[in-house]
């Protein structure tokens, strides 16, 4: 958003103060590639985002993970940071490279000791750590065997996960196996802006499944490695598609991506199959033989929460002759569409302001979402797993981050939470994406998320406005009216 704004809520705003639930966990959220930095420390390998990064063109300005916030040097300032945010949560990820450099074989302990000493400090200091397993960084020896479309990785990642929960499980209690599966096969496979940049939509098919069966192992693995009270979960950033009007031919563009951005995945997690629909619907391009016996059943764990990433809605309808717009479709600047099979349906950008990503800001999405997920899997409780804005952020010449339009964001998308939870919908927690401004994968360090300013040459953080916001609200549970 370029200007303030004043008012972006999902319904009228009361007049007291709305109160979230005794217990709702407030937190924040980050991941490796994102912040870390130290690419080439303790025997850290490259992952297909550090090769991504280096191939010219495929990250704005040639940025790398690199240096990135310097967070695997900086650690302890930052969980300092999150003490004074007042949050109850931090949900980090781990590197796998850094853990098992090659994608196999025993771990490097020092990877390891990056992870129990925050995990350690967080608990000194009263914040939850909350782990996901893999947030896009696969090691590239295990691309270079074939990566996310070949079986094999999916028995790899099993392992890691039994790795990690060994070495971390005392002090963890709380697991993601996967964010965003969607991105890693349609975006990495099909559209190529994400690592590792194939445009093959047979293989990002491929690779959605095995992400699936890396994620029904790996919960498996957890649980036998875990204490019962363990909570084990995944992270998808279920899209809120809406069909432009209420057209037959519409309507049915709207079935189209729905299967193809969220039911590809929740169908098997959650209900043990795959949509008729989505079979019939990419039929010309797979047989889909690469799912065997048992697939689906060995995918569809029993899981303690799902965790829903949401930024913005998709609204989409049939070919109607208008030129498309890549910015927010997923195509990004390759020409190659992310959606496997749907070429004839045309994306549109929702009416209303948009970030400095191009999104629209539109919180009625999230709690129509919400109210959906409730009707699909009715006991399943719900973590918001990341919601949040990048704006044109900079710090003015007395030092200070004034950020109006991302505290009306979240303004606007707790309220829709609220709403939600008085509808009815079992959501436990929330947590702001992101505590830092960070690499923004294909934008590079161009777009900023942070509740707290990073000042890329010298390192410094500085809490914006937002921050103070956020903390008044993580210490009091309520969102002032
Ligand atoms: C979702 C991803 O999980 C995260 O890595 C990314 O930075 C945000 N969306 C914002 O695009």
């Amino acid at each position: 958003m370029t200007t303030a704004s004043p008012h972006l809520a999902a319904g009228p705003r009361p007049a007291v103060a709305r109160s979230f639930p005794p217990g709702f966990l407030w937190g924040t959220a980050t991941a490796a590639y994102q912040v870390e930095g130290a690419a080439a420390e303790d025997g850290r390998t490259p992952s297909i985002w550090d090769t991504f990064a280096r191939t010219p063109g495929k990250v704005r300005n040639g940025d790398t993970g690199d240096i990135a916030t310097d967070h695997y040097h900086r650690w302890r300032e930052d969980v300092a940071l999150m003490a004074e945010l007042g949050v109850g949560a931090y949900r980090f990820s781990l590197s796998w490279p850094r853990i098992q450099p090659t994608g196999r074989g025993p771990a490097v302990q020092k990877g390891l000791d990056f992870y129990r000493r925050l995990a350690d400090e967080l608990l000194e200091k009263g914040i939850q750590p909350v782990v996901t397993l893999y947030h896009w960084d696969l090691p590239q020896e295990l691309e270079d065997a074939g990566g996310w479309p070949e079986r094999a990785t999916a028995g790899r990642f099993a392992e890691y996960a039994a790795l990690a929960a060994d070495a971390l499980g005392d002090r963890v209690r709380t697991w993601i196996t996967l964010n965003e599966p969607w991105c890693s096969a349609f975006l990495g496979h099909a559209s190529g802006v994400h690592a590792p940049g194939r445009t093959e939509p047979v293989a990002a098919l491929r690779a959605a499944h095995h992400l699936n069966l890396a994620h029904g192992t790996a919960v498996q693995a957890l649980r036998a490695a875990l204490p019962s009270a363990a909570d084990v979960a995944i992270t998808l950033n279920v899209h809120h598609v809406r069909a432009r009007t209420e057209s037959p031919q519409d309507t049915d563009a709207a079935r189209r991506i729905d299967a193809l951005a969220n039911r590809v995945f929740t169908a098997p997690l959650l209900h043990g199959a795959y949509p008729d629909d989505l079979l019939a619907d990419t039929a010309r391009l797979t047989d889909w033989s690469f799912v065997r016996d048992g697939d689906t059943a060995a995918i569809h764990q029993p899981l303690d929460f799902l965790g829903v990433n949401y930024y913005t809605p998709t609204l989409v309808s049939a070919a109607d002759g208008t030129e498309p717009d890549h910015s927010f479709d997923g195509h990004g600047e390759s020409g190659h569409s992310p959606w496997p099979g749907a070429d004839e349906v045309v994306f549109h950008r929702p009416p209303g302001r948009t970030t400095a990503m191009g999104w629209a800001v539109d919180p009625s999405g999230l709690y129509d979402l919400l109210l959906r997920l409730k009707g699909d899997v009715p006991d399943l409780p719900l973590m918001i797993t990341e919601n949040g804005i990048a704006c044109d952020d900079y710090a003015d010449p007395s030092g200070a981050v004034h950020d109006p339009d991302r505290i009306a964001y979240l303004h606007g998308h707790l309220t829709a939470v609220h709403r939600a939870i008085e509808a009815g919908v079992d959501v436990r927690g929330y947590f702001l994406w992101s505590l830092l401004d960070n690499f923004e994968w294909g934008h590079g360090y161009s777009k900023r998320f942070g509740a707290v300013y990073v000042d890329y040459p010298t390192g410094r953080r500085i809490p914006k406005a937002s921050a103070r916001w956020y903390a008044k609200l993580s210490r009091t549970n309520a969102l002032p009216a």
